[in-house]
């Protein structure tokens, strides 16, 4: 009788543990100092983002900028009645080491129901990784947040001709202004190749 109570006991233990364990995306966010880094604490939920050709980001392996330069596909667990908020943030720029003008806003569509990007208000349209040469391995940061609602946003809308209101960008900052819950996120890392000098010239940085 006291050998089982014990058992139970230990399973007991057992299960609790791994349930107080981080999840795959709090591992990830960790990991790769996204947390602390740029946010207090890290999603729960992996976001799913796929981009053309089949290429599936998971778990900050590294990508190239040709590869990621379209919008990808994304997805995760939301509530139908809910809106969300979806970024893509570079916080190593100019580099990981020396992060000054630390993040760089790659994408901010709010206003999404549900996971229906397309139905969400574009403030900032995507635009691929386009770190300079010099920077070496970045981190590519995709976060998703729950608004309270449907929100008005007092926020510039900005364009990918111009890099006005790119640069210092705070995701955290912005989620806190706006009371959002983050729930999904997901990293790539990725370096300079040739289709970065086409998007310098594309924003005016080069001639
Ligand atoms: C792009 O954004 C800049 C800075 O806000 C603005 O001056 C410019 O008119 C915008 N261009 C387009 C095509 O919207």
């Amino acid at each position: 009788m006291w050998h089982k109570v014990k058992r139970i006991v230990i399973i007991f233990l057992a299960v609790n543990c791994a349930s107080a364990e981080d999840t795959e995306a709090e591992k990830l966010f960790r990991e790769l100092e996204v947390v602390p880094d740029i946010l207090d604490e890290p999603p729960k939920e992996l976001l799913k983002i796929e981009y053309d050709g089949g290429l599936v980001v998971g778990r900050g392996e590294e990508f190239t900028p040709t590869q990621t330069k379209d919008e990808p596909k994304v997805d995760w667990t939301a509530e139908p009645d809910a809106f969300y908020t979806i970024i893509m943030t570079n916080p190593d720029i100019p580099t990981r080491q020396n992060p000054a003008t630390r993040e760089w806003l790659h994408w901010l569509v709010v206003n999404i129901p549900g996971t229906d990007l397309a139905k969400g208000y574009v403030l900032d349209p995507y635009i691929g990784p386009l770190n300079p040469k010099e920077s070496g391995l970045v981190r590519n940061v995709f976060v998703v947040f729950k608004q309270l609602g449907k929100q008005e946003f007092d926020e510039p809308i900005l364009n990918n001709t111009n890099v006005a209101g790119h640069e210092r960008f705070s995701s955290k900052g912005f989620a806190k202004k706006y009371d959002m819950e983050l729930v999904a996120g997901n990293i790539f890392t990725s370096r300079w190749d040739e289709y970065v000098t086409l998007l310098h010239k594309q924003f005016g940085i080069i001639k």
